[in-house]
């Protein structure tokens, strides 16, 4: 809040918008990556199975694998700086582009089999935190924590947890969120 580089300061209208923004990415996308995965692992017990046998070996990957399938942010939009193509599309300085991150974590050319939920997936260059560059997700290694964590805590203390109805899914091209998950353990 009291950052001044060269003199310039955050406004406290910027200040404002930036706590939104991290209140938002910071809680929506890891609650929502935390019961995708409570979905995912029930609805895939063989990947449970190979996680639980050595959780702390295999649960880095298994976040990767988890925001690569649930792609918890499912786009985000750009303002093209200069002309430029890209697939053979002519992109123009000034056009509004969206990223799918959702799209890309499916792209059968970087994936093999890309519809498999498979937590050993290595390599795994999905983008469902950005793709690189300055925007990058600034909480993906809170995020990583957080649901590594989760998961600990919640397979530890009641292994036998797992969902028991189809989540009630968020109405949104935006978000893929879960606003309901039944549970029983
Ligand atoms: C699994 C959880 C998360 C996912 C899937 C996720 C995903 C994303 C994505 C896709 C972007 C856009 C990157 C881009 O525009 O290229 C982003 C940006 C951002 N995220 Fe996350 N995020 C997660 C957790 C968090 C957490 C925990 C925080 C903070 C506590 C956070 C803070 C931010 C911020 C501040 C940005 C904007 C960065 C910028 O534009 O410079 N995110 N995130």
């Amino acid at each position: 809040m009291t950052a001044n580089i060269d003199g310039e300061s955050l406004t406290d209208q910027e200040l404002g918008s930036f706590f939104i923004l991290l209140v938002v990415a910071g809680n929506e996308t890891t609650r929502n990556t935390i019961a995708h995965a409570l979905d995912l692992f029930t609805r895939h017990p063989e990947q449970r199975a190979l996680l639980l046998e050595d959780f702390e070996g295999r649960i880095a990957g298994a976040v990767e694998e988890i925001v690569r399938y649930a792609s918890p942010v499912i786009w985000m939009r750009r303002t093209a700086t200069r002309d430029t193509t890209l697939n053979d599309h002519d992109i123009k300085a000034g056009d509004k582009l969206v990223l799918y991150y959702w799209s890309a974590n499916r792209d059968e050319t970087v994936f093999t089999d890309p519809a498999r939920f498979d937590i050993l997936r290595s390599p795994n260059p999905h983008v469902g935190f950005g793709g690189p560059g300055p925007h990058f997700c600034l909480g993906a290694h809170l995020a990583r924590r957080e649901v590594s964590v989760m998961l600990r805590e919640l397979f530890t203390r009641l292994p036998g947890i797992r969902a028991a109805a189809a989540p009630d899914r968020l109405e949104s091209n935006f978000i893929n969120g879960i606003k309901r998950l039944p549970y029983a353990y």
